[in-house]
């Protein structure tokens, strides 16, 4: 419903620049069709131009609406998908001009977008382009004397191959895969993708005989080949100009090289070590639901890089008994203990980390109320206290991985302090950690339900069951 109302709230001037920005991809599309058949001497009358124009502008504007709907469908991811639906329809089109119709490296795009995207948003462009490639595909039949229905039969069922293949990576392909099981998957699809396309050209080729079977093949099996290899050699740089999350990019930021990571293990090595158990926590609690580990694991790691500003603030790093919260008054306490999450935030969006992981940054504590300085300050206030200035400065997690943090993270570090010696006492510990932040309402703004609660607490008593590490008690109504 949120989603449906984020079409609605457009304003006119978005929906004016979207048209006006389809309108000159369809006329693009359409041109470099009329240029490439004008060398032919094919010409097209207005009204065959003008109809394929209007179709293509129409799938543009359905799938962009379908973006909208189930994608990130910010302006950035907006025009990284439509610039590759863009490329890769004129690459289509060079194709139909050379005649390599059965090496079109079609599957280049669903691999790329299922790998970066929403899978419902990644089909929905994979059914837009095979759509437009069918437009062009029935131009550069138009008026050509030499095009044979059985030919145009079997550029079809190819299409239709190549769309099935395109399909299958998106849907078999999980977004945390590793590249050797990337390359696996898609290179079994394209060997199948092109024995159906021997298969065919048996069956609709006209009169086929074994050198054109083996040739639509083999081109199926090159096209498939361009278009895994075009999707490592350019993924990394997708993933830099458009801060995408492939599973490569976040392998790269979970690597302890990364300059941040350094200067926290120097900085902090008490939230270091917090927050690669937090880490290892949060990628096995997104593997038990559904969510990905890879993105899990790395926003998880920097999810505490705030407190590089003023590590001493915080218990895990007081390693020499000092504590700096004996001088100071708990109003200004709990300002130096909840300003890591704005400036962790803000580290990150400076050093270009993606949304995600410098959302996880904001939103890990939500709002909770700082509770061992709001008892501190009850304490030496007469009467009642507001407990409005001690309470982090939220949001409250808005995604499912920003709520296993969440919990990853007020579970280790209690577990720090209680050091529970059964399963059964980590459980119960767990479970009320996890009952106080539902009582706090910190999960109403995220689409975590009670039966992937139940598996996230799971994991994380399962990872957190070998863990046993020294740290300063403190109770537990405090919060970091
Ligand atoms: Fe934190
Ligand atoms: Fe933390």
């Amino acid at each position: 419903m949120d989603k449906i109302t984020s079409v609605q709230k457009m304003k006119v001037w978005q929906w004016i620049c979207a048209i006006l920005a389809f309108i000159a991809l369809s006329a693009i599309i359409i041109i470099s069709v009329v240029a490439f058949r004008s060398l032919d001497d094919v010409y097209f009358d207005l009204p065959t131009l003008f109809s394929a124009a209007t179709l293509i502008f129409v799938l543009f504007l359905v799938n962009f609406i379908v973006l909208r709907v189930y994608g990130k469908g910010d302006a950035v991811s907006t025009i990284f998908v439509f610039s590759v639906l863009l490329v890769s329809v004129i690459i289509a089109v060079v194709c139909l001009h050379f005649d390599y119709v059965y090496a079109m490296p079609i599957v280049f795009l669903p691999l790329l977008l299922g790998m970066t995207f929403h899978k419902k948003s990644a089909l929905a462009t994979h059914f837009t382009m095979i759509q437009i490639v069918v437009v062009c595909m029935l131009l550069f039949s138009y008026h050509s004397a030499e095009i044979r229905l059985s030919d145009l039969s079997l550029h079809m069922m190819i299409l239709v191959v190549d769309a099935a293949s395109g399909v299958l990576m998106i849907t078999v392909l999980k977004p945390y895969a590793s590249r050797l099981r990337i390359l696996i998957t898609t290179a079994v699809i394209v060997l199948i993708s092109g024995l159906i396309g021997f298969i065919s050209a048996a069956a609709l080729g006209g009169d086929p005989d074994i050198l054109q079977m083996i040739t639509v093949g083999v081109s199926v099996m090159i096209g498939g080949a361009i278009s895994i290899f075009g999707y490592f050699c350019l993924a990394p740089l997708f993933e830099r100009v458009f801060n995408l999350n492939t599973g490569l990019r976040l392998a790269e930021l979970c690597s302890f090289d990364q300059p941040l990571l350094k200067e926290l293990e120097e900085k902090a090595p008490g939230t270091f070590n917090h927050s690669l158990t937090v880490a290892n926590i949060a990628e096995r609690a997104a593997y038990a639901i559904g969510e990905d580990p890879g993105l899990a694991k790395a926003a998880a790691l920097y999810h505490d890089i705030g407190k590089i500003e003023n590590p001493e603030f915080f218990t895990e790093n007081q390693i020499d008994g000092y504590n700096p919260h004996d001088e100071l008054i708990p109003e200004v306490s709990v300002k130096m203990i909840t300003r890591h999450t704005e400036a962790g935030g803000k580290i990150l969006s400076e050093k270009g980390f993606p949304k995600e992981i410098i959302s996880a940054a904001l939103e890990h504590h939500g709002d909770s109320p700082v509770g061992y300085f709001y008892n501190k300050a009850q304490k030496i206030t007469e009467g009642t206290l507001e407990e409005k200035g001690y309470t982090y400065t939220g949001p409250k997690p808005q995604t499912k991985i920003n709520a296993i943090i969440m919990i990853a993270d007020i579970c280790e570090a209690a577990t720090r302090s209680v050091r529970p010696s059964t399963h059964e006492e980590l459980a119960t510990l767990v479970d009320s950690l996890v009952r106080s932040k539902m009582n706090e309402k910190q999960f109403d703004e995220c689409p975590l339900t009670m039966a992937e609660i139940t598996a996230v607490k799971a994991a994380v008593v399962n990872t957190l069951m070998g863990v046993h590490h020294e740290r300063i008690s403190y109770n537990l109504d405090k919060k970091k």
